[in-house]
């Protein structure tokens, strides 16, 4: 079978960073390739360079057996070259119709031919198994349907490769295996398809081969039927990992996070929480599984003091925090590791070490009355920065270059490595490759069996199962039911996820 792409001895320099260090890729056509590797190891940089973003430093790259030269996405759409970004680059105001068709208008003045266009779309959609509602605006739909417009976009623009950087990272699992439906589909019809991920038994489940990068370099080329997860994973981190948590019975103490029928309703009237009550006890960890949207975020950041409820009663240890702000709050002794990194965890543009003292510049440890301990700042960075890991190990660098994984271990090692005893962790490992997700799931457990009381909430049911004591899910601002233990399966907690299960919510309310 012939290649559909060929990267031919790629390099790519950012400053210091080699991203890309003599890189050789090639793709069969009609196939599945899944590209995976350690936060950092340059896989979407290699991607962005073939779909146009970046030119390389040095190689060559080949399209069906052609050299072809890219300089600008419009360049990659033109060789049939479609990337799904793994943050979706949708309109939120226009509709999903305006959208696909958005930049890609075929007549000759602005005005495109409903009718015609609506029936083109309408076709590929039914020929790929794409259901989209095309007249509804983009705001309105959930992410799993906003994925599957990036992707019927890039078809109407005539792709016939297909890029998608971790695609299932937001998704539920039932939207996941629709995706990979589709994806089997266009295989089918004979698209070509490179797959980023982090997660093995994706790559297990759906691709041809895979290849894993680590550190710039590519370190294998595997046929997937031929290789496990275990060897995947040993060559992205360079040592045997171990791929499931191990935990301890736990044994849970008295309650330290109080949450009582807390409302919210927000500044468009909706109600994003509905009389929500939990408690989270010391030594245990409760996961909040639910998809994304239904007032996760919400609780969090009430909990976190970054919004005030509209009504009902937040406690620590029995004391109110309602009405306590964000610094406040913490220094009652709460943790938080928050869902979005860039807006509410980092300063981008401060260094490593800087990022590692936010919010807690003030403690004895870090200043005196006149003036910052700067020896200890460095110390302390030095000391996370070796046990989490974060590359690159410089407590100088400025936390914008680092890969988004890595800005994520800057937070966790900041906010584990403080004293508190609720931990709120909100997505603690979204993005983050294996070893890293060994790692912060390890710390966890630790944290756990010392006795903090842990909420975790996050959109992946693995993590869910594998770290929780006891599970609750949330769905459209409830808590529709809460589960004693981890013991359930993926697919019922999926059903109560995406409200499919109305009779036993209707129970459970
Ligand atoms: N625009 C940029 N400027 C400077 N450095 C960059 C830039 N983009 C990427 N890098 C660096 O290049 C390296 C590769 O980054 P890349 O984003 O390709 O990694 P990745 O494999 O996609 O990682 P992740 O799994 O975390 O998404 C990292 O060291 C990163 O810090
Ligand atoms: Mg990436």
């Amino acid at each position: 079978m012939p290649y559909a792409i060929e990267l031919l001895n790629i390099t790519k320099r950012f400053a210091r960073t080699v991203a890309n260090d003599d890189v050789t890729l090639k793709v069969l056509a009609g196939s599945i390739h899944a590209l995976v590797g350690e936060n950092g190891a340059g896989k979407t940089t290699l991607m962005e360079t073939l779909y146009g973003l970046y030119q390389p430093d040095a190689g060559a790259i080949r399209i069906h057996e052609k050299e072809v030269t890219i300089k600008s996405p419009h360049d990659s759409i033109k060789l049939g070259i479609g990337m799904v970004h793994q943050h979706f680059m949708l309109v939120p105001p226009l509709t999903v119709l305006e959208n696909i068709v958005l930049g890609a208008e075929t007549t000759k003045n602005f005005f495109i031919d409903l009718k015609k266009t609506t029936a083109e779309i309408s076709e590929l959609a039914e020929k790929f198994s794409l259901n989209v509602p095309l007249t509804e605006k983009v705001e309105n739909v959930g992410v799993g349907i906003q994925q599957r417009v990036e992707i019927l976009k890039a078809i109407y623009r005539k792709a016939d490769i297909l890029v998608l950087d971790e695609p299932t990272a937001v998704l539920t699992p039932q939207e996941t295996v629709q995706l990979f439906k589709i994806l089997a589909e266009l295989k089918e019809q004979g698209k070509t398809i490179v797959l980023i991920t982090h997660k093995l038994n994706e790559v297990m489940a759906i691709s041809d081969h895979v290849s894993v990068m680590r550190k710039g370099k590519i370190v294998g080329h595997l046929e997937t039927p031929k290789t496990n997860p275990q060897e995947i994973a040993q060559l992205m981190v360079g040592r045997p990992v171990l791929l499931r948590v191990e935990k301890s019975e736990h044994k849970a103490g008295a309650p330290v996070l109080g949450v009582k029928e807390l409302t919210y309703v927000d500044r468009r009237g909706v109600e994003a929480l509905k009389s929500v009550s939990l408690d989270v006890a010391s030594g245990e960890i409760l996961g909040i599984a639910g998809v994304e949207g239904n007032g996760q975020s919400q609780l969090v950041e009430c909990i976190t003091g970054l919004i005030r409820p509209t009504s009902g009663s937040i406690t620590i240890n029995g004391v109110e925090i309602v009405g306590l702000n964000a610094r406040e709050v913490f220094a009652r002794g709460l943790a938080h590791v928050p869902e979005d990194r860039i807006k509410r965890g980092l300063v981008i543009d401060l260094s490593i070490k800087e990022n590692l003292i936010l919010s807690l510049q003030a403690l004895p440890q870090f200043s005196s009355r006149l003036s910052m301990k700067r020896a200890e700042i460095t110390s302390n960075a030095e000391l996370l920065i070796q046990k989490y890991d974060v590359r690159p190990p410089d407590p100088n660098a400025i936390t914008r270059g680092l890969s988004g994984g890595n800005q994520q271990k800057v937070i966790i090692a900041r906010e584990l490595s403080r004293n508190a005893e609720v931990i709120i962790a909100s997505q603690p490992t979204r993005g983050v490759d294996i070893g890293g997700i060994e790692f912060i799931h390890r710390t966890l457990v630790t944290a756990r069996d010392s006795g903090k009381a842990i909420l975790l909430v996050s959109a992946d049911l693995n993590e869910i199962l594998s770290l929780s004591d006891r599970i609750a899910v949330m769905y459209s601002g409830r808590i529709v039911k809460i589960f004693p233990d981890n013991k359930v399966e993926e697919s019922e907690l999926g059903l109560y996820m995406t409200g499919s299960n109305q009779e036993l919510i209707r129970e459970a309310k």
